[in-house]
């Protein structure tokens, strides 16, 4: 093919795909706008996830008619003018690259007005202001096709601010418009990129609307805690707040801190903002959640907002437009910092776990088999109907001979073949070389079936043994694949064990976990989860499947990551064990040897449903020679 120039308008949708991938990037886009022109009140309203209307209303310092023409340009803003502007940038945009994007894939129609300068506004003779409508020239309007200006025309705007409608996004980029998500998934990323924004801003309002639902509304706060706790249906006294100046580095550091009580399956109520833009740092997650393990048992994360300030020159942001990862230079420091400042605050002032009456119920399986500090509860543990010997009807050796599978999947052997000195059972030997592993697969079962339990290491792994072989068992990942295999044969067979709650859990919801809920409700309860709508933000759980002890976790699991409502009930019911297990249970010799025997039971008992070994068996030989006996 020869080498041609493309078009402008091909470049044009290329370069939009780079900005604005999808309904959620516009809406970013248009928010930090929105911010940087000065709003202190942002409306977002949203019809199909996007697809059928973006809407967005702002009270900022408007868009006078000469830059109306100029917004859609490639490069055009009024950010930065030259290299040195961007070496001290302080607003979110500065490539000019967003309004020239998105006009390139949507209809766009933006309406703005500029403060009214009241020398042309003028006092009629009868005292009453002259109605500015239209005719001050503050107000106007822009309607752009596919990056053409349709029209340009003085309009009538009550107050300052810009309005900005978009519609048929993506209608000249049909590809882009065919990957886009299901509605949930596309508006659960829209709240993911707006609600940042209002954490970060509490003083600020911001709405957001899907249709004819509101999802998230929420009034200038008093503080960041309010704002925080508001936003994220949570308690403002389970959060604590501090900040310091990090001379070193000239920067500050402010953070927003939840205590034990806030404990989350999963990591998605945690934010960090280096000069105002939400940002994703694998580092600082690492480290502060590193921090939290010191409060909180595994398993669990906690809340938080960390907002650094540090001098522009130290960043570098002009990465890739839709990563958020920014580099900071000397982040090593800086995470050093944040670190003890973390240990500082939770240890200073984080409270003991409170629990009511009502939340006893709910509280998560771990929080009973933690040491000490937590209250002990009526409810049976899981590792009572997992593992306890009596509640099954058949003794321990009758059980070995009636589960004893005939047909077993392989295990994982270390033996005289396999030297793993340098990394034991890493996953590449095994995955790779499964066959020649896995050959002695019956052996395997058993010699495992008649192995002995010999103890525990640190709670997590069984250890079990027989003349010529030692068995470890990953405590964890056994109970996960025995748990899965039984709540799947439960709903391939239509019959889910299900506990009715006398009362119910009430589990106040997150609006991306909201919008998940509202459309897989139905699809939960085919699992034996059944719920009902409590108030705008709360749902009652009315029915949890007797194997998923910790329903509130495996819940909130379900609700956030992949869109529920597309999953088969497989996955889910691989998700919901995944998020139901506790690990660190010390089992007595009955208990262990009741978990090995339901293991051998499994289909596929070697593995978990996410594919790590369960079991690995380390061969007399293989010691041997690590001790450099042979
Ligand atoms: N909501 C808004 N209020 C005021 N001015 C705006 C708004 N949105 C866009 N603008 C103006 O349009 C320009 C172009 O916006 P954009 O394409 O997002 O580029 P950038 O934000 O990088 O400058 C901005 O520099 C700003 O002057
Ligand atoms: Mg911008």
């Amino acid at each position: 093919m020869p080498v041609l120039v493309l078009a402008p308008d091909v470049i044009a949708k290329i370069a939009a795909g780079e900005v604005v991938e999808r309904p959620a990037s516009v809406i970013k886009e248009l928010v930090e706008n929105s911010l940087d022109a000065g709003s202190t009140n942002i409306e977002v309203h949203i019809k199909d996830a996007g697809k059928e209307l973006i809407h967005i209303k702002d009270d900022g310092c408007g868009i006078a008619k000469d830059d109306l023409e100029q917004i859609f340009q490639r490069h055009a803003t009024s950010k930065i003018s030259n290299m040195e502007d961007l070496e001290k940038l302080a607003s979110m945009g500065f490539r000019g690259e967003a309004l020239y994007s998105v006009a390139a894939v949507s209809d766009i129609i933006l309406r703005s007005k500029t403060p009214v300068i009241p020398a042309k506004a003028g006092i009629q003779k009868s005292g009453s202001p002259i109605k500015t409508f239209g005719n001050d020239n503050s107000a106007w309007e822009i309607h752009l096709q596919g990056g053409k200006r349709l029209d340009l025309k003085p309009t009538a705007l009550s107050a300052q601010g810009t309005e900005i409608k978009i519609t048929q996004l993506f209608y000249n980029t049909p590809a882009r418009r065919k990957f886009l998500k299901s509605t949930t998934a596309e508006m659960q990323q829209i709240v993911n990129v707006f609600l940042p924004y209002a954490l970060l801003y509490p003083q600020k309002r911001f709405v957001l609307t899907h249709g004819e639902r509101s999802l998230i509304d929420l009034k200038p706060a008093f503080s960041a805690i309010d704002r925080i706790a508001d936003a994220l249906n949570l308690e403002s006294k389970d959060f604590i707040e501090t900040t310091q100046e990090f001379v070193e580095l000239n920067s500050r550091v402010r953070m927003v801190l939840s205590n034990i009580n806030v404990q989350r399956p999963r990591r998605d109520l945690q934010f960090i903002f280096v000069n105002n833009r939400p940002v994703e740092s694998k580092n600082l997650s690492f480290n502060l959640n590193d921090i939290y393990r010191l409060i909180l048992p595994p398993g669990v994360y906690p809340a938080f907002l960390l907002d650094i300030q540090i001098d522009p020159s130290e960043v570098d942001v002009n990465i890739h437009p839709t990563k958020r990862e920014v580099r900071i230079r000397q982040e090593a420091r800086l995470v050093s910092f944040v670190r003890h400042l973390t240990e500082y605050t939770l240890m200073q002032q984080g409270q003991a776990k409170t629990l009511s009456a009502d939340e006893d119920k709910a509280a998560p399986m771990h929080q009973r088999s933690a040491p000490g500090a937590w209250p002990t509860n009526s409810i049976t543990s899981p590792e009572q109907i997992v593992f306890n010997p009596m509640s099954s009807p058949n003794s321990e050796s009758s059980i070995e001979s009636h589960f004893l599978p005939t047909e077993k999947l392989g295990g994982h052997t270390i033996g005289d073949n396999f030297d793993t000195r340098p990394a034991l059972g890493r996953s590449s030997h095994w995955q790779t070389s499964e066959t020649s592993l896995f050959k002695n697969a019956d052996n395997m079962q058993d010699k495992f079936a008649r192995a002995r339990y010999i103890g525990s290491f640190i709670h997590k792994y069984l250890i079990f043994e027989t003349d010529q072989s030692m068995f470890l068992v990953d405590q964890h990942a056994a109970q996960e694949r025995i748990m899965f295999e039984k709540f799947e044969n439960q709903i391939n067979a239509g019959t889910i064990e299900i506990q009715h709650l006398l009362t119910p859990i009430l589990l106040k919801l997150t609006p991306a976990e909201h919008i998940a809920w509202e459309e897989s409700a139905q699809q939960l309860k085919t699992v034996g989860i059944e719920t009902t709508a409590f108030d705008d933000d709360t749902i009652a759980i009315q029915t949890q499947p007797i194997l998923l002890k910790n329903i509130e976790n495996a819940l909130r699991v379900l609700l956030s990551g992949d869109d529920i409502a597309r999953c088969d009930r497989t996955t889910i019911a691989r998700r919901a064990c995944k998020a139901s297990i506790v690990s660190g249970d010390r089992l007595d010799v009955s208990q262990a040897a009741y978990q090995r025997n339901q293991l051998l039971a499994c289909k596929d008992p070697f593995t978990c449903p996410h594919g790590r070994p369960t079991v690995v068996e380390l061969k007399e030989s293989f010691l041997d020679k690590q001790f450099l006996r042979i």
